[in-house]
Protein backbone atom coordinates (compact mmCIF):
# COMPACT_ATOMS: atom_id res chain seq x y z
CA UNK A 1 0.00 0.00 0.00
CA UNK A 2 1.41 3.44 -0.91
CA UNK A 3 2.52 5.50 2.21
CA UNK A 4 0.74 8.74 3.28
CA UNK A 5 2.24 11.93 3.09
CA UNK A 6 -0.35 14.74 5.33
CA UNK A 7 0.50 18.19 4.58
CA UNK A 8 -1.41 20.85 6.70
CA UNK A 9 -0.87 23.79 8.92
CA UNK A 10 -0.83 22.36 12.32
CA UNK A 11 0.24 19.08 13.19
CA UNK A 12 -1.02 17.49 16.37
CA UNK A 13 2.70 16.94 18.61
CA UNK A 14 2.64 17.85 21.96
CA UNK A 15 4.77 20.75 21.63
CA UNK A 16 3.19 22.59 18.74
CA UNK A 17 1.52 26.11 20.28
CA UNK A 18 -2.34 25.54 20.41
CA UNK A 19 -2.02 21.57 20.48
CA UNK A 20 -3.87 21.92 23.70
CA UNK A 21 -7.50 22.62 23.70
CA UNK A 22 -8.01 24.69 20.73
CA UNK A 23 -7.29 22.55 17.99
CA UNK A 24 -10.62 21.98 16.41
CA UNK A 25 -11.52 18.82 14.50
CA UNK A 26 -9.04 18.30 11.54
CA UNK A 27 -5.61 17.66 14.26
CA UNK A 28 -7.52 14.60 15.81
CA UNK A 29 -8.88 13.30 12.92
CA UNK A 30 -5.29 13.41 11.19
CA UNK A 31 -3.94 11.93 13.85
CA UNK A 32 -6.30 8.90 13.52
CA UNK A 33 -5.65 8.93 9.62
CA UNK A 34 -2.02 8.22 10.32
CA UNK A 35 -2.15 5.71 13.34
CA UNK A 36 -3.64 3.63 10.22
CA UNK A 37 -1.40 4.58 7.51
CA UNK A 38 2.52 4.42 7.43
CA UNK A 39 3.76 7.57 6.35
CA UNK A 40 4.23 11.11 7.56
CA UNK A 41 2.78 14.48 8.58
CA UNK A 42 4.29 17.50 7.75
CA UNK A 43 3.58 21.16 8.83
CA UNK A 44 4.22 23.89 10.77
CA UNK A 45 5.85 23.55 14.26
CA UNK A 46 3.90 26.58 16.05
CA UNK A 47 7.38 28.10 16.46
CA UNK A 48 8.53 31.62 15.03
CA UNK A 49 12.16 32.23 14.38
CA UNK A 50 13.74 35.58 12.97
CA UNK A 51 14.59 34.38 9.72
CA UNK A 52 12.90 31.25 8.14
CA UNK A 53 16.14 28.22 7.41
CA UNK A 54 14.10 25.55 5.85
CA UNK A 55 15.40 23.12 8.28
CA UNK A 56 12.75 20.64 9.32
CA UNK A 57 12.90 18.69 12.96
CA UNK A 58 11.28 14.82 12.93
CA UNK A 59 9.35 13.28 16.38
CA UNK A 60 7.26 10.46 16.64
CA UNK A 61 4.65 10.37 19.00
CA UNK A 62 1.90 7.97 19.48
CA UNK A 63 3.20 6.05 16.21
CA UNK A 64 2.61 8.88 13.98
CA UNK A 65 5.94 9.99 12.77
CA UNK A 66 5.35 13.64 12.23
CA UNK A 67 7.89 16.70 10.28
CA UNK A 68 7.62 19.97 11.05
CA UNK A 69 9.42 23.47 10.26
CA UNK A 70 9.68 27.17 12.26
CA UNK A 71 8.36 30.07 10.12
CA UNK A 72 9.21 33.55 10.17
CA UNK A 73 7.47 36.01 12.29
CA UNK A 74 6.68 38.09 8.97
CA UNK A 75 5.49 34.88 7.54
CA UNK A 76 2.66 33.86 10.62
CA UNK A 77 1.71 37.34 10.45
CA UNK A 78 0.80 37.57 6.47
CA UNK A 79 0.40 33.76 6.01
CA UNK A 80 -1.41 32.67 9.07
CA UNK A 81 -2.50 36.01 10.88
CA UNK A 82 -3.24 37.66 7.63
CA UNK A 83 -4.92 35.61 4.40
CA UNK A 84 -5.45 32.34 6.12
CA UNK A 85 -7.32 33.80 8.98
CA UNK A 86 -8.16 37.66 8.14
CA UNK A 87 -8.75 37.01 4.47
CA UNK A 88 -9.90 33.65 3.62
CA UNK A 89 -11.74 32.33 6.84
CA UNK A 90 -13.89 35.39 7.26
CA UNK A 91 -14.67 35.08 3.50
CA UNK A 92 -15.44 31.14 3.15
CA UNK A 93 -17.63 31.73 6.47
CA UNK A 94 -19.45 34.15 5.02
CA UNK A 95 -18.41 37.19 6.48
CA UNK A 96 -17.53 39.36 4.09
CA UNK A 97 -18.00 42.65 6.81
CA UNK A 98 -14.50 40.95 8.41
CA UNK A 99 -12.50 39.90 5.81
CA UNK A 100 -9.05 42.30 4.56
CA UNK A 101 -7.84 41.94 0.90
CA UNK A 102 -4.10 43.02 1.50
CA UNK A 103 -1.57 42.39 -1.69
CA UNK A 104 0.87 42.04 1.03
CA UNK A 105 -0.65 39.11 3.13
CA UNK A 106 -1.48 37.64 -0.23
CA UNK A 107 2.19 37.63 -1.40
CA UNK A 108 3.08 36.53 2.18
CA UNK A 109 0.22 33.34 1.86
CA UNK A 110 1.98 32.69 -1.39
CA UNK A 111 5.45 32.33 -0.35
CA UNK A 112 4.76 30.03 2.73
CA UNK A 113 3.13 27.76 0.45
CA UNK A 114 6.35 27.33 -1.48
CA UNK A 115 8.24 27.28 2.15
CA UNK A 116 5.82 24.27 2.06
CA UNK A 117 6.87 22.57 -1.00
CA UNK A 118 10.29 23.60 -0.81
CA UNK A 119 10.67 21.46 2.54
CA UNK A 120 8.12 18.50 1.39
CA UNK A 121 9.27 17.81 -2.36
CA UNK A 122 12.65 16.25 -1.06
CA UNK A 123 10.34 13.57 1.27
CA UNK A 124 8.25 12.52 -1.40
CA UNK A 125 8.69 8.65 -2.43
CA UNK A 126 7.58 7.65 -5.97
CA UNK A 127 4.70 5.96 -4.44
CA UNK A 128 3.22 8.22 -1.92
CA UNK A 129 0.07 9.51 -2.29
CA UNK A 130 -0.08 12.85 -1.00
CA UNK A 131 -2.34 14.43 0.90
CA UNK A 132 -2.86 18.26 1.50
CA UNK A 133 -5.07 19.60 4.51
CA UNK A 134 -7.15 23.01 4.01
CA UNK A 135 -7.51 26.82 2.96
CA UNK A 136 -3.94 27.88 4.69
CA UNK A 137 -2.19 25.60 1.94
CA UNK A 138 -4.71 25.87 -1.25
CA UNK A 139 -1.74 26.63 -3.84
CA UNK A 140 0.44 23.83 -2.62
CA UNK A 141 -0.53 21.45 -4.96
CA UNK A 142 0.33 24.20 -7.83
CA UNK A 143 3.72 24.72 -5.56
CA UNK A 144 5.00 21.07 -5.47
CA UNK A 145 3.51 20.15 -9.43
CA UNK A 146 5.82 23.11 -10.27
CA UNK A 147 8.76 21.03 -8.31
CA UNK A 148 8.51 18.17 -10.66
CA UNK A 149 6.23 16.31 -8.15
CA UNK A 150 3.88 13.84 -10.80
CA UNK A 151 2.20 11.39 -7.44
CA UNK A 152 -1.60 11.65 -7.19
CA UNK A 153 -2.11 14.50 -4.94
CA UNK A 154 -5.31 15.63 -3.01
CA UNK A 155 -6.54 18.18 -1.75
CA UNK A 156 -9.66 18.17 1.56
CA UNK A 157 -11.46 21.44 2.70
CA UNK A 158 -11.94 21.54 6.16
CA UNK A 159 -14.00 24.37 6.35
CA UNK A 160 -17.40 26.04 3.58
CA UNK A 161 -16.99 26.80 0.29
CA UNK A 162 -18.66 30.07 -0.13
CA UNK A 163 -21.20 30.52 -2.70
CA UNK A 164 -19.86 31.77 -5.92
CA UNK A 165 -21.52 35.59 -5.73
CA UNK A 166 -19.34 36.22 -2.58
CA UNK A 167 -16.45 34.40 -3.29
CA UNK A 168 -15.68 36.86 -6.51
CA UNK A 169 -15.63 39.63 -3.97
CA UNK A 170 -11.44 37.95 -3.47
CA UNK A 171 -8.97 39.67 -5.89
CA UNK A 172 -7.19 36.80 -7.97
CA UNK A 173 -10.55 34.37 -6.69
CA UNK A 174 -9.47 32.83 -10.56
CA UNK A 175 -6.02 32.12 -9.72
CA UNK A 176 -6.66 30.37 -6.28
CA UNK A 177 -9.50 28.14 -8.40
CA UNK A 178 -7.11 27.46 -11.14
CA UNK A 179 -4.61 26.00 -7.66
CA UNK A 180 -6.90 23.81 -6.77
CA UNK A 181 -7.76 22.42 -10.01
CA UNK A 182 -4.19 21.28 -10.32
CA UNK A 183 -5.18 18.47 -7.25
CA UNK A 184 -6.28 14.91 -8.92
CA UNK A 185 -9.02 15.18 -6.11
CA UNK A 186 -10.60 17.89 -4.19
CA UNK A 187 -12.84 16.77 -1.42
CA UNK A 188 -15.60 18.83 0.78
CA UNK A 189 -17.04 18.34 3.89
CA UNK A 190 -20.89 18.59 2.37
CA UNK A 191 -23.01 18.23 -0.53
CA UNK A 192 -23.54 22.38 -0.29
CA UNK A 193 -19.81 23.42 -0.43
CA UNK A 194 -19.18 20.88 -3.37
CA UNK A 195 -22.16 21.97 -5.81
CA UNK A 196 -20.48 26.36 -4.76
CA UNK A 197 -17.30 24.82 -6.14
CA UNK A 198 -18.83 23.48 -9.08
CA UNK A 199 -20.67 26.25 -9.57
CA UNK A 200 -18.02 28.58 -9.98
CA UNK A 201 -15.69 26.61 -12.00
CA UNK A 202 -18.47 26.05 -14.73
CA UNK A 203 -19.91 29.93 -14.33
CA UNK A 204 -16.50 32.06 -13.84
CA UNK A 205 -13.62 29.82 -14.99
CA UNK A 206 -16.09 28.43 -18.17
CA UNK A 207 -14.36 24.52 -16.97
CA UNK A 208 -16.52 21.43 -17.91
CA UNK A 209 -18.35 19.97 -14.62
CA UNK A 210 -20.25 16.42 -15.27
CA UNK A 211 -21.83 16.45 -11.44
CA UNK A 212 -22.64 13.15 -11.33
CA UNK A 213 -18.89 12.18 -11.64
CA UNK A 214 -17.66 15.25 -10.15
CA UNK A 215 -15.27 15.33 -12.64
CA UNK A 216 -14.15 19.24 -13.74
CA UNK A 217 -12.10 19.66 -17.30
CA UNK A 218 -10.24 22.64 -17.22
CA UNK A 219 -7.55 23.27 -19.78
CA UNK A 220 -6.80 19.99 -20.88
CA UNK A 221 -6.48 18.83 -16.74
CA UNK A 222 -9.21 16.53 -15.22
CA UNK A 223 -10.00 17.45 -11.24
CA UNK A 224 -12.33 14.94 -9.39
CA UNK A 225 -14.57 17.07 -7.05
CA UNK A 226 -16.52 14.97 -4.13
CA UNK A 227 -17.73 15.40 -0.53
CA UNK A 228 -16.90 13.44 2.07
CA UNK A 229 -18.10 14.10 5.52
CA UNK A 230 -15.68 14.02 8.14
CA UNK A 231 -16.54 12.37 11.41
CA UNK A 232 -15.00 11.12 14.83
CA UNK A 233 -12.53 8.58 16.43
CA UNK A 234 -15.59 6.92 17.15
CA UNK A 235 -13.81 4.06 19.36
CA UNK A 236 -11.16 6.29 20.67
CA UNK A 237 -13.93 9.05 22.00
CA UNK A 238 -15.68 6.25 23.50
CA UNK A 239 -12.55 4.48 25.32
CA UNK A 240 -12.80 7.03 28.11
CA UNK A 241 -16.54 5.89 28.90
CA UNK A 242 -14.73 3.97 31.23
CA UNK A 243 -11.82 6.00 32.27
CA UNK A 244 -11.39 7.94 35.60
CA UNK A 245 -11.03 11.64 34.17
CA UNK A 246 -14.10 11.64 32.05
CA UNK A 247 -16.25 9.60 35.08
CA UNK A 248 -14.63 12.99 37.27
CA UNK A 249 -15.79 15.84 34.95
CA UNK A 250 -19.06 14.26 34.86
CA UNK A 251 -19.92 13.97 38.59
CA UNK A 252 -18.25 17.42 39.36
CA UNK A 253 -20.93 19.10 36.76
CA UNK A 254 -23.24 17.11 38.25
CA UNK A 255 -22.44 17.86 41.83
CA UNK A 256 -22.02 21.57 40.73
CA UNK A 257 -25.25 22.37 39.06
CA UNK A 258 -27.11 20.25 41.89
CA UNK A 259 -30.78 19.81 40.17
CA UNK A 260 -30.38 22.17 37.83
CA UNK A 261 -30.42 21.29 33.72
CA UNK A 262 -27.05 21.84 32.58
CA UNK A 263 -26.75 23.18 28.99
CA UNK A 264 -23.23 22.78 27.33
CA UNK A 265 -21.63 24.58 24.99
CA UNK A 266 -17.70 23.85 23.31
CA UNK A 267 -16.24 25.90 20.79
CA UNK A 268 -12.95 27.59 19.95
CA UNK A 269 -13.46 31.00 20.55
CA UNK A 270 -14.31 32.23 16.71
CA UNK A 271 -17.33 34.26 15.68
CA UNK A 272 -18.05 31.78 13.41
CA UNK A 273 -19.22 29.55 16.00
CA UNK A 274 -22.72 32.10 16.83
CA UNK A 275 -21.57 32.28 20.54
CA UNK A 276 -23.06 35.76 21.08
CA UNK A 277 -25.75 34.79 19.42
CA UNK A 278 -26.34 31.76 21.48
CA UNK A 279 -26.74 34.06 24.70
CA UNK A 280 -28.97 36.26 23.07
CA UNK A 281 -30.77 32.83 22.76
CA UNK A 282 -30.79 32.21 26.31
CA UNK A 283 -31.51 35.95 27.40
CA UNK A 284 -34.63 35.47 25.20
CA UNK A 285 -35.55 32.62 26.78
CA UNK A 286 -35.06 33.38 30.11
CA UNK A 287 -37.14 36.77 28.76
CA UNK A 288 -40.24 34.43 27.82
CA UNK A 289 -39.69 32.21 30.86
CA UNK A 290 -38.32 33.73 33.69
CA UNK A 291 -39.03 30.84 36.19
CA UNK A 292 -36.57 28.64 34.39
CA UNK A 293 -33.79 31.19 35.54
CA UNK A 294 -33.81 28.61 38.76
CA UNK A 295 -33.68 25.17 36.75
CA UNK A 296 -31.26 25.54 34.19
CA UNK A 297 -27.19 26.45 33.86
CA UNK A 298 -25.49 26.90 30.91
CA UNK A 299 -21.68 26.30 30.53
CA UNK A 300 -19.86 28.11 27.77
CA UNK A 301 -16.21 26.41 26.94
CA UNK A 302 -14.61 28.77 25.18
CA UNK A 303 -10.57 28.19 24.36
CA UNK A 304 -9.36 31.49 23.15
CA UNK A 305 -8.07 30.96 19.37
CA UNK A 306 -5.59 33.07 16.29
CA UNK A 307 -5.40 35.60 19.57
CA UNK A 308 -3.31 38.29 16.83
CA UNK A 309 -6.21 38.41 15.08
CA UNK A 310 -8.36 41.62 15.59
CA UNK A 311 -11.81 40.10 14.95
CA UNK A 312 -10.92 37.45 17.30
CA UNK A 313 -10.03 40.11 19.71
CA UNK A 314 -13.00 42.09 19.08
CA UNK A 315 -15.28 38.97 19.59
CA UNK A 316 -13.61 38.23 23.32
CA UNK A 317 -14.69 41.35 24.40
CA UNK A 318 -18.46 41.01 22.91
CA UNK A 319 -19.04 37.79 24.16
CA UNK A 320 -17.71 38.83 27.95
CA UNK A 321 -19.75 42.15 27.66
CA UNK A 322 -23.12 39.87 26.62
CA UNK A 323 -22.19 37.11 29.77
CA UNK A 324 -21.68 40.07 32.15
CA UNK A 325 -24.76 41.61 30.80
CA UNK A 326 -26.66 38.67 31.33
CA UNK A 327 -25.40 37.11 34.55
CA UNK A 328 -25.70 41.24 35.84
CA UNK A 329 -29.02 40.82 35.07
CA UNK A 330 -30.44 37.09 36.04
CA UNK A 331 -28.22 36.33 38.76
CA UNK A 332 -28.38 35.43 42.20
CA UNK A 333 -26.55 35.54 45.74
CA UNK A 334 -26.66 31.67 44.92
CA UNK A 335 -27.16 31.18 41.23
CA UNK A 336 -25.40 32.47 38.26
CA UNK A 337 -27.51 31.56 34.73
CA UNK A 338 -24.49 31.36 32.63
CA UNK A 339 -20.82 29.99 33.52
CA UNK A 340 -17.99 31.41 30.80
CA UNK A 341 -14.80 29.29 30.86
CA UNK A 342 -12.29 30.57 28.52
CA UNK A 343 -9.77 27.60 28.73
CA UNK A 344 -9.52 24.28 26.79
CA UNK A 345 -9.82 20.63 28.60
CA UNK A 346 -8.83 17.37 27.48
CA UNK A 347 -11.19 15.08 25.51
CA UNK A 348 -11.55 12.87 27.97
CA UNK A 349 -12.81 15.82 30.50
CA UNK A 350 -15.26 17.02 27.70
CA UNK A 351 -16.46 13.22 28.05
CA UNK A 352 -17.76 13.50 31.11
CA UNK A 353 -19.13 17.40 30.61
CA UNK A 354 -21.23 16.18 27.73
CA UNK A 355 -22.34 13.36 29.69
CA UNK A 356 -23.60 15.71 32.45
CA UNK A 357 -25.05 17.87 30.05
CA UNK A 358 -28.52 17.14 29.11
CA UNK A 359 -28.74 19.68 26.42
CA UNK A 360 -25.77 20.24 23.68
CA UNK A 361 -26.14 23.83 21.80
CA UNK A 362 -24.08 23.51 18.49
CA UNK A 363 -25.30 26.98 16.81
CA UNK A 364 -22.83 28.19 14.63
CA UNK A 365 -23.54 30.37 11.70
CA UNK A 366 -21.66 28.78 9.42
CA UNK A 367 -19.43 25.56 9.68
CA UNK A 368 -17.77 23.10 7.58
CA UNK A 369 -18.97 20.06 9.72
CA UNK A 370 -18.45 20.52 13.04
CA UNK A 371 -17.38 17.51 15.42
CA UNK A 372 -18.50 18.64 18.82
CA UNK A 373 -21.75 17.99 17.74
CA UNK A 374 -20.57 14.22 17.45
CA UNK A 375 -18.55 14.10 20.18
CA UNK A 376 -22.04 15.30 22.34
CA UNK A 377 -23.91 12.56 20.53
CA UNK A 378 -21.22 10.14 20.81
CA UNK A 379 -20.83 10.81 25.11
CA UNK A 380 -24.68 10.71 25.68
CA UNK A 381 -26.07 7.67 28.40
CA UNK A 382 -28.46 5.93 25.90
CA UNK A 383 -30.63 5.19 28.49
CA UNK A 384 -31.35 9.21 29.20
CA UNK A 385 -29.12 11.10 26.74
CA UNK A 386 -29.35 14.60 26.48
CA UNK A 387 -30.85 16.31 23.68
CA UNK A 388 -28.32 18.41 20.49
CA UNK A 389 -29.66 21.69 19.48
CA UNK A 390 -27.67 22.20 16.02
CA UNK A 391 -27.47 24.88 13.71
CA UNK A 392 -29.33 24.30 10.40
CA UNK A 393 -25.86 26.03 8.99
CA UNK A 394 -23.25 23.69 9.68
CA UNK A 395 -22.01 20.54 7.30
CA UNK A 396 -22.85 18.47 10.79
CA UNK A 397 -26.94 18.96 10.29
CA UNK A 398 -26.83 17.20 6.85
CA UNK A 399 -26.62 13.83 8.78
CA UNK A 400 -28.01 14.63 12.67
CA UNK A 401 -31.06 15.81 11.37
CA UNK A 402 -32.62 14.22 14.43
CA UNK A 403 -30.96 17.14 16.23
CA UNK A 404 -33.42 19.82 16.94
CA UNK A 405 -32.74 21.80 13.68
CA UNK A 406 -32.19 25.67 14.70
CA UNK A 407 -31.42 29.28 12.85
CA UNK A 408 -28.52 30.47 14.86
CA UNK A 409 -29.48 34.30 13.91
CA UNK A 410 -32.58 34.28 15.17
CA UNK A 411 -33.24 34.29 19.72
CA UNK A 412 -36.42 33.05 19.04
CA UNK A 413 -35.70 30.22 17.05
CA UNK A 414 -33.04 29.59 19.87
CA UNK A 415 -35.78 29.91 22.76
CA UNK A 416 -38.00 27.53 21.57
CA UNK A 417 -35.37 25.10 20.95
CA UNK A 418 -34.40 25.34 24.47
CA UNK A 419 -38.02 24.66 25.36
CA UNK A 420 -38.66 21.94 23.01
CA UNK A 421 -35.85 20.34 24.58
CA UNK A 422 -36.83 20.89 27.79
CA UNK A 423 -40.12 19.23 27.41
CA UNK A 424 -38.79 16.56 25.50
CA UNK A 425 -40.65 13.38 26.84
CA UNK A 426 -37.51 10.49 27.34
CA UNK A 427 -39.52 8.01 24.28
CA UNK A 428 -38.75 10.77 21.67
CA UNK A 429 -34.63 11.81 23.45
CA UNK A 430 -33.97 8.08 22.92
CA UNK A 431 -35.39 7.37 19.51
CA UNK A 432 -34.11 10.45 18.27
CA UNK A 433 -30.63 9.94 19.73
CA UNK A 434 -30.08 6.52 18.82
CA UNK A 435 -30.75 7.22 15.07
CA UNK A 436 -27.47 9.73 14.90
CA UNK A 437 -25.80 7.50 16.92
CA UNK A 438 -25.62 4.85 14.07
CA UNK A 439 -24.39 8.04 12.36
CA UNK A 440 -21.73 8.93 14.65
CA UNK A 441 -20.77 5.36 14.83
CA UNK A 442 -20.67 4.38 10.94
CA UNK A 443 -19.72 7.43 9.67
CA UNK A 444 -16.96 7.88 11.86
CA UNK A 445 -12.98 9.14 11.06
CA UNK A 446 -11.56 5.80 9.87
CA UNK A 447 -14.50 5.42 6.92
CA UNK A 448 -13.38 9.55 5.85
CA UNK A 449 -10.01 8.69 5.93
CA UNK A 450 -10.28 5.33 3.86
CA UNK A 451 -12.85 6.85 1.18
CA UNK A 452 -10.61 9.86 0.37
CA UNK A 453 -7.46 7.54 0.36
CA UNK A 454 -9.23 4.67 -1.64
CA UNK A 455 -10.38 7.22 -4.37
CA UNK A 456 -7.17 9.30 -4.54
CA UNK A 457 -5.53 6.03 -5.02
CA UNK A 458 -7.37 4.97 -8.04
CA UNK A 459 -7.45 8.57 -9.68
CA UNK A 460 -5.37 8.02 -12.74
CA UNK A 461 -8.41 5.67 -13.77
CA UNK A 462 -10.55 9.57 -14.29
CA UNK A 463 -7.26 11.55 -15.42
O1 LIG B 1 -10.95 23.04 11.04
C1 LIG B 1 -10.53 24.29 10.65
C2 LIG B 1 -9.25 24.70 11.34
O2 LIG B 1 -8.84 25.93 10.83
C3 LIG B 1 -8.13 23.75 11.19
O3 LIG B 1 -7.43 23.88 9.98
C4 LIG B 1 -7.32 24.12 12.39
O4 LIG B 1 -6.39 23.20 12.78
C5 LIG B 1 -8.38 24.35 13.44
O5 LIG B 1 -9.45 24.88 12.73
C6 LIG B 1 -7.93 25.24 14.59
O6 LIG B 1 -7.49 26.48 14.13
P1 LIG B 1 -6.00 27.01 14.36
O7 LIG B 1 -5.07 25.99 13.78
O8 LIG B 1 -5.95 28.32 13.66
O9 LIG B 1 -5.83 27.14 15.83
Amino acid sequence: MSRLVVISNRVAVPKARGAAGAQGGLAGALNAALKKHSGIWFGWSGEDVPEFTGETSEQTFEGVTTVTMDLAKQDIDEYYNGYANATLWPLFHYRLDLAEYEQETAKGYERVNERFAECVAPMVEEDDLIWVHDYHLIPLGERLRARGIENRIGFFLHIPWPATRLFVSLPYHERLVRTMLRYDLVGFQTAEWLESFMHYCEKELGAEVDEETGCITFEGRRTIARAYPIGIDYEHFMSHEAGSDAREAEQRLVTSTRDRTAMIGVDRLDYSKGIPERIDGIGRFFDKYPECVRDLVFIQIAPPSREDVESYQQIRAELEQKTGEINGARSEVDLVPIRYVNRGYSQAELFGFYRAAKIGLVTPLRDGMNLVAKEYVAAQDPDDPGILILSQFAGAALQLKDAILVNPHSPDDLARAINQALEMPLKERKERHQKMLVSVRDENVQEWTENFRRDLAKVSQYA
